[in-house]
């Protein structure tokens, strides 16, 4: 069997390294060791690729051919009915279940509804100092989440329920998630604790949304148009049996976990930089200005500008499968128990793909499609985003309103700079912004 190719092999610094600056390493690494390379990650060695002609081979594989990377660290966190660590037939019918609200047809109604949201918050905007926009972009995020997923209207509970799954994600910690010795309640005190309180305060609360639902009366139709909570409590495995109250828990909170801060983080970027352009920021203006909610939802440059975001910034850089079953990967066979890596950042940054691939420039975008394995800030193959329409969704109309308000000035020096937040990536610091005089 050929060895494993070259690359990193300290497996901490390889760790820090990418925590500290995730896009400039991955494609430094690219760059010292060739394609592909092996990353030594702390959840094992993992061979990585940037070259779209094998990615899409990796895409087009068989599913079962793969497992979830890091599974038994991340099921105490997130539940191991998770649809993240679900696999084979379960995560097929589980996706199954999941995906029809998520289709772009059934999430036209809620373009509405998600403006209203981001003006309630972006009115609360300070006028007097800066702020980290990526806060209120974090509070629309869950704000959004909490209104389609878990079908929340009234604003107060939403405003409440929001605040508490905050207060959750505040309290996870990288420590016990990477080291699941330290997943101790020592007296009540220290990180897993707070997490597991944290926990129990959040299911309480999703419980009680749960038996309001169930109170209702089984089967019957829902007011409106059925949210992913309605589908979930009507839903049937494969023996007939209904989900439990633990595992409708664990499938919120993913959805939530999955949909919060990816958007935000995206969203920040992208706030950060059409506020560096002037000719973009005044071209964007001018497309949104007096559009409704519906004309957001379809304005081309604005669109454009969210895809150029994602391809710049993408939230996962990286993103990597389990091996089952002995895999090729570029000509290299990869062995069972050792991971493949997908390097977007390195995809995304192709300059025969992307010309001149560090300019942020929307134009790419205008008129032109790339390929799944070219252009893959939501993942892709059995596992891409299942919320990939609802986010881009997020993105046009929060932007688009956004930009609908009083001009805002960037307060740092618009520098690109990321870093690892929990799972994904985004900006390092923030991105601090204020309005212009
Ligand atoms: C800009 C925002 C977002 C980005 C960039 C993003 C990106 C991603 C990526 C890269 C993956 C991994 C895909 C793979 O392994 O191939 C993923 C998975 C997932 N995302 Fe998103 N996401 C975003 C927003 C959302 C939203 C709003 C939701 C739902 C409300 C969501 C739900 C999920 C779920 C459930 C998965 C797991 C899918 C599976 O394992 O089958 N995401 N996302």
């Amino acid at each position: 069997m050929r060895p494993l190719p070259p690359g990193p092999r300290n497996r901490l610094l390889y760790a820090t390294r990418y925590a500290r600056d995730p896009f400039g390493w991955s494609l430094r690494w690219l760059e010292r060791y060739g394609d592909p390379y092996t990353a030594p990650t702390l959840l094992g060695p993992q061979v990585v690729t940037a070259d779209p002609a094998v990615v899409e081979t990796i895409l087009g594989a068989d599913p079962d051919v793969f497992d979830v990377v890091g599974a038994e660290l991340l099921a105490p966190v997130l539940g191991a009915a998770s649809l993240i660590l679900l696999t084979g037939e379960r995560h097929r019918a589980a996706r199954k279940l999941l995906a029809p609200p998520f289709h772009r047809a059934s999430l036209a109604t809620l373009a509405g509804p998600i403006v209203e949201l981001a003006r309630g918050r972006l009115a609360e905007l300070p006028r007097d100092r800066a702020v980290d926009i990526q806060d209120t972009m974090r509070a629309i995020g869950s704000d959004v989440i909490v209104r389609v997923v878990f079908g929340v209207t009234d604003p107060t509970a939403a405003r409440a329920l929001t605040a508490e799954l905050l207060a959750l994600v505040e309290t996870l910690r990288p420590s016990f998630m990477f080291m699941p010795v330290l997943r101790h309640r020592f007296a009540g005190l220290g990180p897993w604790a707070r997490f597991q309180r944290a926990c129990e305060r959040s299911q309480t609360l999703i419980g009680e949304l749960i038996a309001a639902r169930r109170a209702r009366g089984a089967g019957a139709e829902p007011a409106g148009s059925p949210d992913i909570l309605d589908l979930l409590l009507g839903a049937r495995w494969a023996d007939g049996a209904a989900m439990t109250e633990r595992e409708l828990w664990e499938q919120l909170m993913t959805m939530f976990m999955a949909g919060h801060d990816t958007t935000a983080s995206s969203l920040a970027w992208a706030v950060q930089l059409v506020h560096r352009d002037p000719a973009i920021l005044a071209r964007l203006r001018d497309e949104v200005a007096g559009a409704d909610a519906a004309a957001l939802a379809e304005a081309p440059y604005l669109e454009a500008v969210c895809h150029e975001t994602l391809r710049l910034c993408p939230i996962a850089p990286y993103f990597a499968r389990a091996l089952r079953q002995p895999f090729p990967v570029a000509g290299v066979e990869v062995p069972a128990g050792v991971g493949v890596g997908i390097a977007t950042i390195g995809i995304h940054r192709r300059p025969d793909v992307y010309p001149d691939p560090e300019r942020f420039d929307p134009e790419r975008f205008l008129g032109r499609r790339y390929s799944p394995a070219q252009f893959l800030p939501f993942g892709g193959g059995a596992r891409r985003c299942l919320g990939a329409a609802l986010a881009m969704l997020e993105l046009r109309l929060i932007l688009g309103t956004l930009l609908q308000g009083p001009p805002l000035r960037l307060t740092g020096d618009g520098a690109i700079r990321a870093t690892v937040r929990n799972t994904t990536v985004g900006p390092r610091g923030g991105v601090g912004v204020a309005y212009a005089a």
